[in-house]
Protein backbone atom coordinates (compact mmCIF):
# COMPACT_ATOMS: atom_id res chain seq x y z
CA UNK A 1 0.00 0.00 0.00
CA UNK A 2 1.70 3.24 -0.76
CA UNK A 3 0.25 6.83 0.19
CA UNK A 4 1.13 10.00 -1.77
CA UNK A 5 0.72 13.66 -0.47
CA UNK A 6 2.51 16.85 -0.33
CA UNK A 7 2.97 17.07 2.94
CA UNK A 8 4.62 14.59 4.68
CA UNK A 9 4.19 13.47 8.35
CA UNK A 10 7.88 15.13 9.22
CA UNK A 11 9.51 18.19 8.33
CA UNK A 12 13.24 18.76 8.85
CA UNK A 13 14.78 22.03 10.51
CA UNK A 14 18.90 22.55 10.32
CA UNK A 15 19.48 23.88 13.94
CA UNK A 16 22.62 26.27 14.50
CA UNK A 17 24.98 22.47 15.46
CA UNK A 18 24.40 21.58 11.67
CA UNK A 19 21.84 18.64 12.89
CA UNK A 20 18.51 17.95 11.58
CA UNK A 21 15.32 18.37 13.40
CA UNK A 22 12.41 16.43 13.18
CA UNK A 23 9.16 18.06 13.48
CA UNK A 24 5.39 16.54 12.95
CA UNK A 25 3.43 18.31 9.48
CA UNK A 26 0.47 20.31 10.22
CA UNK A 27 -2.92 20.26 9.00
CA UNK A 28 -5.79 17.90 8.51
CA UNK A 29 -4.69 15.64 6.01
CA UNK A 30 -1.18 14.74 7.99
CA UNK A 31 -3.69 14.28 11.66
CA UNK A 32 -5.84 11.59 9.61
CA UNK A 33 -3.31 10.08 8.15
CA UNK A 34 -0.84 9.70 10.73
CA UNK A 35 -2.96 6.88 11.89
CA UNK A 36 -0.69 4.90 9.47
CA UNK A 37 2.58 3.88 11.27
CA UNK A 38 5.42 2.01 9.78
CA UNK A 39 4.09 -1.31 11.49
CA UNK A 40 1.54 -1.31 8.47
CA UNK A 41 4.22 -1.18 5.74
CA UNK A 42 3.01 1.35 3.75
CA UNK A 43 4.86 3.57 2.18
CA UNK A 44 4.10 7.30 2.27
CA UNK A 45 5.50 9.51 -0.76
CA UNK A 46 5.80 12.99 -0.21
CA UNK A 47 7.77 16.26 -1.32
CA UNK A 48 10.59 17.60 0.38
CA UNK A 49 9.04 21.26 1.77
CA UNK A 50 12.09 23.05 2.83
CA UNK A 51 15.55 23.34 2.80
CA UNK A 52 16.00 21.12 5.73
CA UNK A 53 13.71 18.40 4.14
CA UNK A 54 16.41 18.87 0.88
CA UNK A 55 18.86 18.42 3.04
CA UNK A 56 17.57 15.32 4.48
CA UNK A 57 17.17 13.72 1.49
CA UNK A 58 21.10 14.25 0.49
CA UNK A 59 22.26 12.68 3.57
CA UNK A 60 19.74 9.77 2.93
CA UNK A 61 18.03 10.88 6.75
CA UNK A 62 14.48 9.77 7.12
CA UNK A 63 11.77 8.08 9.04
CA UNK A 64 11.18 4.43 8.04
CA UNK A 65 8.02 4.36 5.35
CA UNK A 66 8.77 7.79 4.06
CA UNK A 67 10.40 8.35 1.11
CA UNK A 68 10.27 12.18 0.24
CA UNK A 69 10.89 13.27 -2.91
CA UNK A 70 13.40 16.22 -3.66
CA UNK A 71 11.75 18.20 -6.56
CA UNK A 72 13.37 20.88 -8.12
CA UNK A 73 12.44 24.26 -5.41
CA UNK A 74 11.38 26.58 -8.18
CA UNK A 75 9.29 23.65 -9.85
CA UNK A 76 7.95 22.84 -6.39
CA UNK A 77 7.25 26.49 -5.54
CA UNK A 78 5.32 27.37 -9.14
CA UNK A 79 3.09 23.87 -8.41
CA UNK A 80 2.30 24.20 -4.47
CA UNK A 81 2.23 28.26 -4.22
CA UNK A 82 1.59 29.43 -7.68
CA UNK A 83 -1.03 26.73 -8.60
CA UNK A 84 -2.33 24.92 -5.33
CA UNK A 85 -1.97 27.51 -3.02
CA UNK A 86 -3.27 30.30 -5.37
CA UNK A 87 -5.28 28.85 -7.87
CA UNK A 88 -7.00 25.22 -7.01
CA UNK A 89 -7.86 25.89 -3.10
CA UNK A 90 -9.45 29.84 -3.64
CA UNK A 91 -11.45 28.00 -6.61
CA UNK A 92 -12.52 25.29 -3.97
CA UNK A 93 -12.81 27.77 -1.42
CA UNK A 94 -14.71 30.01 -3.58
CA UNK A 95 -12.17 32.92 -1.95
CA UNK A 96 -11.86 34.89 -5.00
CA UNK A 97 -13.16 38.00 -4.94
CA UNK A 98 -12.41 41.52 -6.56
CA UNK A 99 -9.00 42.49 -7.01
CA UNK A 100 -7.94 38.32 -6.10
CA UNK A 101 -10.28 37.45 -9.10
CA UNK A 102 -7.51 35.32 -11.29
CA UNK A 103 -6.14 36.14 -14.84
CA UNK A 104 -5.75 33.14 -16.32
CA UNK A 105 -2.17 34.43 -18.39
CA UNK A 106 0.62 33.67 -19.77
CA UNK A 107 2.53 33.23 -16.05
CA UNK A 108 -0.48 31.13 -15.27
CA UNK A 109 0.43 28.70 -17.94
CA UNK A 110 4.01 28.59 -16.81
CA UNK A 111 3.31 27.59 -13.28
CA UNK A 112 0.99 24.94 -14.91
CA UNK A 113 3.80 23.19 -16.63
CA UNK A 114 5.37 22.78 -12.99
CA UNK A 115 1.94 21.88 -11.95
CA UNK A 116 2.30 18.96 -14.32
CA UNK A 117 6.29 18.38 -13.82
CA UNK A 118 5.44 18.30 -10.32
CA UNK A 119 2.44 15.54 -10.67
CA UNK A 120 4.67 13.32 -12.95
CA UNK A 121 7.61 13.33 -10.30
CA UNK A 122 5.00 12.13 -7.57
CA UNK A 123 3.43 9.21 -10.41
CA UNK A 124 7.15 8.04 -11.73
CA UNK A 125 8.15 7.49 -8.18
CA UNK A 126 4.85 5.73 -7.39
CA UNK A 127 5.48 3.62 -10.27
CA UNK A 128 8.47 2.42 -9.29
CA UNK A 129 7.95 1.62 -6.01
CA UNK A 130 4.39 -0.06 -6.04
CA UNK A 131 3.81 -4.27 -5.88
CA UNK A 132 2.16 -5.83 -8.73
CA UNK A 133 -1.39 -4.81 -8.09
CA UNK A 134 -0.46 -2.75 -4.97
CA UNK A 135 -3.47 0.00 -3.77
CA UNK A 136 -2.03 3.63 -3.94
CA UNK A 137 -3.60 6.19 -2.42
CA UNK A 138 -3.38 10.13 -3.62
CA UNK A 139 -4.32 12.56 -1.20
CA UNK A 140 -6.11 16.60 -1.74
CA UNK A 141 -5.94 18.84 -4.58
CA UNK A 142 -1.91 19.11 -4.78
CA UNK A 143 -2.12 15.61 -6.49
CA UNK A 144 -5.08 15.79 -8.78
CA UNK A 145 -3.45 14.55 -11.78
CA UNK A 146 -1.39 11.51 -10.26
CA UNK A 147 -4.36 9.40 -10.77
CA UNK A 148 -4.65 9.73 -14.08
CA UNK A 149 -0.60 9.81 -15.02
CA UNK A 150 -0.10 6.51 -12.66
CA UNK A 151 -3.06 4.92 -14.15
CA UNK A 152 -0.80 4.70 -17.59
CA UNK A 153 1.85 4.12 -16.03
CA UNK A 154 1.15 0.84 -14.12
CA UNK A 155 -2.80 -0.02 -15.31
CA UNK A 156 -2.29 -2.79 -12.76
CA UNK A 157 -2.66 -0.94 -9.43
CA UNK A 158 -5.77 0.17 -7.47
CA UNK A 159 -5.60 3.49 -7.26
CA UNK A 160 -7.64 6.09 -5.24
CA UNK A 161 -7.60 9.47 -4.33
CA UNK A 162 -8.89 11.73 -1.36
CA UNK A 163 -9.93 15.38 -0.97
CA UNK A 164 -9.90 17.26 1.98
CA UNK A 165 -11.19 20.45 0.90
CA UNK A 166 -14.52 21.04 -0.44
CA UNK A 167 -15.34 20.82 -4.10
CA UNK A 168 -16.47 23.76 -5.49
CA UNK A 169 -19.48 24.04 -7.37
CA UNK A 170 -19.80 23.92 -11.25
CA UNK A 171 -20.42 27.72 -11.60
CA UNK A 172 -17.63 28.52 -9.84
CA UNK A 173 -15.33 25.81 -10.95
CA UNK A 174 -16.18 26.52 -14.41
CA UNK A 175 -14.02 29.88 -13.63
CA UNK A 176 -10.90 27.55 -14.77
CA UNK A 177 -9.92 27.23 -18.53
CA UNK A 178 -11.61 24.88 -20.07
CA UNK A 179 -8.55 22.65 -20.91
CA UNK A 180 -7.12 23.20 -17.34
CA UNK A 181 -11.06 22.10 -16.12
CA UNK A 182 -10.84 19.42 -17.73
CA UNK A 183 -7.63 17.90 -17.24
CA UNK A 184 -8.23 18.26 -13.71
CA UNK A 185 -10.81 16.42 -13.29
CA UNK A 186 -9.67 13.56 -16.56
CA UNK A 187 -6.63 13.41 -13.84
CA UNK A 188 -8.73 12.22 -11.11
CA UNK A 189 -11.39 10.27 -13.04
CA UNK A 190 -7.76 8.01 -13.70
CA UNK A 191 -8.58 6.66 -9.76
CA UNK A 192 -11.08 3.85 -9.02
CA UNK A 193 -12.10 5.80 -6.61
CA UNK A 194 -12.28 8.85 -5.18
CA UNK A 195 -12.93 9.91 -1.50
CA UNK A 196 -14.62 13.25 -0.05
CA UNK A 197 -14.93 13.99 3.11
CA UNK A 198 -19.24 15.35 2.68
CA UNK A 199 -21.78 14.17 0.79
CA UNK A 200 -21.88 17.89 -0.61
CA UNK A 201 -18.52 18.07 -1.75
CA UNK A 202 -18.69 15.00 -3.43
CA UNK A 203 -22.24 15.83 -5.18
CA UNK A 204 -20.22 19.05 -6.43
CA UNK A 205 -17.51 16.88 -7.57
CA UNK A 206 -19.85 15.06 -9.69
CA UNK A 207 -21.20 17.26 -11.25
CA UNK A 208 -18.75 19.09 -12.36
CA UNK A 209 -17.70 15.44 -14.13
CA UNK A 210 -21.28 15.82 -15.70
CA UNK A 211 -21.06 19.49 -16.75
CA UNK A 212 -17.50 19.20 -17.98
CA UNK A 213 -15.94 15.69 -18.59
CA UNK A 214 -19.14 13.54 -20.11
CA UNK A 215 -19.55 12.12 -16.44
CA UNK A 216 -17.89 10.07 -13.84
CA UNK A 217 -16.94 6.87 -16.44
CA UNK A 218 -16.14 4.05 -13.84
CA UNK A 219 -14.92 5.76 -11.15
CA UNK A 220 -16.57 5.63 -8.18
CA UNK A 221 -17.24 8.58 -5.54
CA UNK A 222 -17.80 8.11 -1.74
CA UNK A 223 -17.75 9.53 1.38
CA UNK A 224 -15.43 9.44 4.43
CA UNK A 225 -16.06 11.81 7.36
CA UNK A 226 -12.70 12.13 8.51
CA UNK A 227 -13.03 11.84 12.66
CA UNK A 228 -11.12 12.92 15.80
CA UNK A 229 -8.92 10.57 17.55
CA UNK A 230 -10.39 10.60 20.70
CA UNK A 231 -7.11 7.84 22.61
CA UNK A 232 -5.17 10.45 21.45
CA UNK A 233 -6.08 13.38 21.93
CA UNK A 234 -7.08 12.77 25.91
CA UNK A 235 -4.05 11.11 26.54
CA UNK A 236 -1.61 13.98 25.00
CA UNK A 237 -3.66 16.47 26.63
CA UNK A 238 -2.96 15.21 29.90
CA UNK A 239 0.61 15.42 29.54
CA UNK A 240 2.95 17.83 31.88
CA UNK A 241 3.74 19.74 28.64
CA UNK A 242 -0.16 20.94 28.18
CA UNK A 243 -0.25 21.38 32.00
CA UNK A 244 2.45 24.04 32.15
CA UNK A 245 1.22 25.86 28.95
CA UNK A 246 -2.26 25.65 31.00
CA UNK A 247 -1.09 27.11 33.75
CA UNK A 248 0.59 29.71 31.62
CA UNK A 249 -2.96 30.57 29.73
CA UNK A 250 -4.53 30.66 32.99
CA UNK A 251 -2.62 33.73 33.88
CA UNK A 252 -2.90 35.36 30.74
CA UNK A 253 -6.73 34.78 30.56
CA UNK A 254 -7.24 36.07 34.42
CA UNK A 255 -9.27 34.23 37.39
CA UNK A 256 -12.64 33.43 36.55
CA UNK A 257 -13.12 34.61 33.36
CA UNK A 258 -15.09 32.72 30.51
CA UNK A 259 -12.82 31.42 27.98
CA UNK A 260 -14.22 31.54 23.54
CA UNK A 261 -11.24 29.44 22.06
CA UNK A 262 -10.39 29.27 17.98
CA UNK A 263 -7.15 27.41 17.16
CA UNK A 264 -6.56 27.43 13.26
CA UNK A 265 -3.80 28.08 10.44
CA UNK A 266 -3.95 31.92 9.43
CA UNK A 267 -5.65 31.09 6.52
CA UNK A 268 -7.77 32.85 4.63
CA UNK A 269 -10.74 30.55 4.51
CA UNK A 270 -10.82 30.36 8.54
CA UNK A 271 -12.77 33.58 8.59
CA UNK A 272 -10.26 34.73 11.34
CA UNK A 273 -10.83 38.24 11.03
CA UNK A 274 -14.44 37.97 10.95
CA UNK A 275 -14.60 35.98 14.23
CA UNK A 276 -12.41 38.99 15.83
CA UNK A 277 -15.00 41.76 14.47
CA UNK A 278 -18.06 39.43 15.85
CA UNK A 279 -16.36 39.25 19.32
CA UNK A 280 -16.01 43.09 18.96
CA UNK A 281 -19.85 42.97 18.37
CA UNK A 282 -20.48 41.01 20.91
CA UNK A 283 -18.37 43.72 23.18
CA UNK A 284 -20.20 46.38 21.80
CA UNK A 285 -24.06 44.82 21.98
CA UNK A 286 -23.88 42.85 25.63
CA UNK A 287 -21.29 45.12 27.98
CA UNK A 288 -21.96 42.54 30.57
CA UNK A 289 -19.34 40.26 28.90
CA UNK A 290 -16.45 43.15 29.43
CA UNK A 291 -14.09 41.98 31.64
CA UNK A 292 -15.89 38.52 32.00
CA UNK A 293 -14.79 36.54 29.26
CA UNK A 294 -11.68 36.49 26.89
CA UNK A 295 -10.78 35.53 23.26
CA UNK A 296 -8.03 32.64 22.79
CA UNK A 297 -7.07 33.07 19.70
CA UNK A 298 -4.41 30.72 18.10
CA UNK A 299 -3.73 31.99 14.26
CA UNK A 300 -0.42 29.63 13.49
CA UNK A 301 1.63 31.06 10.20
CA UNK A 302 0.61 29.53 6.95
CA UNK A 303 1.81 29.96 3.22
CA UNK A 304 3.76 32.71 3.83
CA UNK A 305 4.94 32.72 0.89
CA UNK A 306 2.25 33.78 0.02
CA UNK A 307 1.41 37.78 0.02
CA UNK A 308 -2.24 37.55 0.62
CA UNK A 309 -1.61 35.71 3.39
CA UNK A 310 0.95 37.52 5.20
CA UNK A 311 -1.27 40.57 4.49
CA UNK A 312 -4.05 38.35 6.08
CA UNK A 313 -1.49 37.47 9.45
CA UNK A 314 -0.88 41.38 9.64
CA UNK A 315 -4.63 42.14 9.62
CA UNK A 316 -5.71 39.32 12.19
CA UNK A 317 -2.59 40.69 14.61
CA UNK A 318 -4.14 44.41 13.90
CA UNK A 319 -7.30 44.11 14.91
CA UNK A 320 -6.90 41.78 17.89
CA UNK A 321 -4.13 44.91 19.25
CA UNK A 322 -7.17 47.27 17.67
CA UNK A 323 -9.70 45.62 20.22
CA UNK A 324 -7.34 44.96 23.17
CA UNK A 325 -6.46 48.94 22.93
CA UNK A 326 -10.35 49.87 22.39
CA UNK A 327 -12.11 48.09 25.46
CA UNK A 328 -8.35 46.28 27.30
CA UNK A 329 -8.51 47.54 31.18
CA UNK A 330 -5.69 47.33 33.18
CA UNK A 331 -6.81 43.87 34.22
CA UNK A 332 -8.26 42.39 31.77
CA UNK A 333 -6.67 41.99 27.68
CA UNK A 334 -9.47 41.03 25.80
CA UNK A 335 -8.21 38.79 22.91
CA UNK A 336 -5.29 36.76 23.59
CA UNK A 337 -3.63 35.68 20.23
CA UNK A 338 -0.92 33.72 20.11
CA UNK A 339 0.84 33.25 16.23
CA UNK A 340 3.87 30.96 17.02
CA UNK A 341 2.77 27.27 16.33
CA UNK A 342 2.42 25.33 19.38
CA UNK A 343 0.36 22.16 19.84
CA UNK A 344 0.68 21.18 22.93
CA UNK A 345 -0.53 25.35 23.96
CA UNK A 346 -3.85 24.27 21.04
CA UNK A 347 -4.61 20.86 23.44
CA UNK A 348 -4.16 23.69 26.69
CA UNK A 349 -6.66 25.98 25.00
CA UNK A 350 -8.62 23.07 24.10
CA UNK A 351 -9.01 21.91 27.93
CA UNK A 352 -10.00 25.56 29.13
CA UNK A 353 -12.56 26.42 26.16
CA UNK A 354 -15.71 27.15 27.47
CA UNK A 355 -16.74 28.09 23.85
CA UNK A 356 -15.32 27.03 20.79
CA UNK A 357 -15.91 29.48 17.60
CA UNK A 358 -15.00 27.69 14.26
CA UNK A 359 -16.75 30.47 11.99
CA UNK A 360 -14.85 29.25 8.12
CA UNK A 361 -16.09 30.99 4.72
CA UNK A 362 -15.45 27.22 3.39
CA UNK A 363 -13.76 24.09 4.98
CA UNK A 364 -13.33 20.53 4.16
CA UNK A 365 -14.01 19.25 7.46
CA UNK A 366 -12.74 21.16 9.55
CA UNK A 367 -10.99 19.26 12.72
CA UNK A 368 -10.97 21.76 15.46
CA UNK A 369 -14.55 21.76 15.98
CA UNK A 370 -14.44 17.97 16.59
CA UNK A 371 -11.50 18.15 18.75
CA UNK A 372 -12.28 20.83 21.13
CA UNK A 373 -15.96 18.99 22.61
CA UNK A 374 -13.71 16.16 22.98
CA UNK A 375 -10.73 17.41 25.53
CA UNK A 376 -12.55 20.74 26.85
CA UNK A 377 -12.36 19.43 30.71
CA UNK A 378 -15.91 21.26 31.32
CA UNK A 379 -17.52 20.67 28.25
CA UNK A 380 -18.23 23.11 25.69
CA UNK A 381 -20.34 24.94 23.25
CA UNK A 382 -19.49 25.16 19.37
CA UNK A 383 -20.47 28.36 17.37
CA UNK A 384 -20.02 26.57 13.57
CA UNK A 385 -20.33 27.64 10.32
CA UNK A 386 -22.64 26.30 7.95
CA UNK A 387 -20.16 26.02 5.73
CA UNK A 388 -17.95 23.81 7.40
CA UNK A 389 -18.04 19.99 6.61
CA UNK A 390 -18.26 19.33 10.36
CA UNK A 391 -21.79 21.12 10.47
CA UNK A 392 -23.02 18.01 8.13
CA UNK A 393 -22.00 15.60 11.84
CA UNK A 394 -22.46 18.70 14.04
CA UNK A 395 -24.88 20.74 13.35
CA UNK A 396 -27.92 18.97 15.25
CA UNK A 397 -25.58 20.34 19.08
CA UNK A 398 -23.87 23.65 17.50
CA UNK A 399 -25.21 27.01 16.88
CA UNK A 400 -25.16 27.53 13.28
CA UNK A 401 -23.76 30.82 11.91
CA UNK A 402 -23.54 31.88 8.50
CA UNK A 403 -19.97 33.11 8.59
CA UNK A 404 -20.09 36.08 6.49
CA UNK A 405 -22.57 37.44 9.13
CA UNK A 406 -20.83 39.20 12.04
CA UNK A 407 -23.82 40.50 14.09
CA UNK A 408 -25.66 37.02 14.23
CA UNK A 409 -21.78 35.30 15.21
CA UNK A 410 -21.89 37.67 17.56
CA UNK A 411 -25.52 36.91 19.10
CA UNK A 412 -24.28 33.13 18.53
CA UNK A 413 -21.04 33.49 21.22
CA UNK A 414 -23.55 35.58 23.73
CA UNK A 415 -26.00 32.43 23.28
CA UNK A 416 -22.67 29.89 23.62
CA UNK A 417 -21.73 32.03 26.78
CA UNK A 418 -25.25 32.35 28.43
CA UNK A 419 -25.88 28.45 27.90
CA UNK A 420 -26.71 26.71 30.91
CA UNK A 421 -23.82 24.76 32.69
CA UNK A 422 -25.93 21.23 32.30
CA UNK A 423 -27.04 21.58 28.51
CA UNK A 424 -23.43 22.76 28.01
CA UNK A 425 -22.24 19.26 29.45
CA UNK A 426 -25.09 17.44 27.51
CA UNK A 427 -24.03 18.87 24.24
CA UNK A 428 -20.51 18.25 24.22
CA UNK A 429 -21.36 14.80 25.29
CA UNK A 430 -22.89 14.54 22.07
CA UNK A 431 -20.77 16.65 20.34
CA UNK A 432 -17.85 14.57 21.21
CA UNK A 433 -19.89 11.20 20.60
CA UNK A 434 -20.36 12.42 17.03
CA UNK A 435 -16.66 13.86 16.33
CA UNK A 436 -14.91 10.55 16.89
CA UNK A 437 -17.53 8.39 15.10
CA UNK A 438 -15.02 7.91 12.50
CA UNK A 439 -11.59 7.82 13.89
CA UNK A 440 -8.52 7.99 11.89
CA UNK A 441 -7.32 4.50 11.72
CA UNK A 442 -11.31 3.27 10.98
CA UNK A 443 -11.52 6.56 8.20
CA UNK A 444 -7.90 5.15 6.40
CA UNK A 445 -9.41 1.52 6.51
CA UNK A 446 -12.28 2.02 5.16
CA UNK A 447 -11.11 3.65 2.27
CA UNK A 448 -8.65 0.91 1.74
CA UNK A 449 -11.71 -1.60 1.99
CA UNK A 450 -13.46 0.36 -0.30
CA UNK A 451 -10.85 0.80 -3.03
CA UNK A 452 -9.89 -3.07 -2.75
CA UNK A 453 -13.74 -4.07 -2.71
O1 LIG B 1 -6.23 19.61 5.32
C1 LIG B 1 -6.30 20.36 4.15
C2 LIG B 1 -4.93 20.86 3.79
O2 LIG B 1 -5.01 21.63 2.65
C3 LIG B 1 -3.94 19.79 3.51
O3 LIG B 1 -3.95 19.36 2.21
C4 LIG B 1 -2.71 20.50 3.87
O4 LIG B 1 -1.63 19.66 4.09
C5 LIG B 1 -3.13 21.27 5.11
O5 LIG B 1 -4.41 21.68 4.79
C6 LIG B 1 -2.20 22.37 5.52
O6 LIG B 1 -1.79 23.16 4.44
P1 LIG B 1 -0.29 23.22 4.00
O7 LIG B 1 0.19 21.82 3.76
O8 LIG B 1 -0.27 24.08 2.77
O9 LIG B 1 0.44 23.86 5.14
Amino acid sequence: MLVASNRGPVSYAVADDGSLRSKRGGGGLVSGLSAIGPESGALWVCSALSDGDREAVRRGVGEDGVRMLDIPADVHADAYNGIANSVLWFVHHMLYQTPLEPAFDAEFRRRWASYETYNRAFAEALAEEAAEGAAVLVQDYHLTLVPGMLRELRPDLRIGHFSHTPWAPPEYFAMLPDDIARQVLRGMLGADRLGFLTRRWADAFTACCERFAGGLGDTRVGVHGLGADADFLRARSHEADVDERMAALKEEIGEGRRTIVRVDRTELSKNIVRGLLAYRQLLDDRPEWRERVVHVAFAYPSRQDLAVYRDYTTEVQRLAEEINEQYGTPGWRPVVLHVKDDFARSLAAYRLADVALVNPIRDGMNLVAKEVPVVSDAGCALVLSREAGAHEELGEDAITVNPYDVVQTAEALHEALSMRPEDRTERSKRLAAAATALPPARWFLDQLEALRG
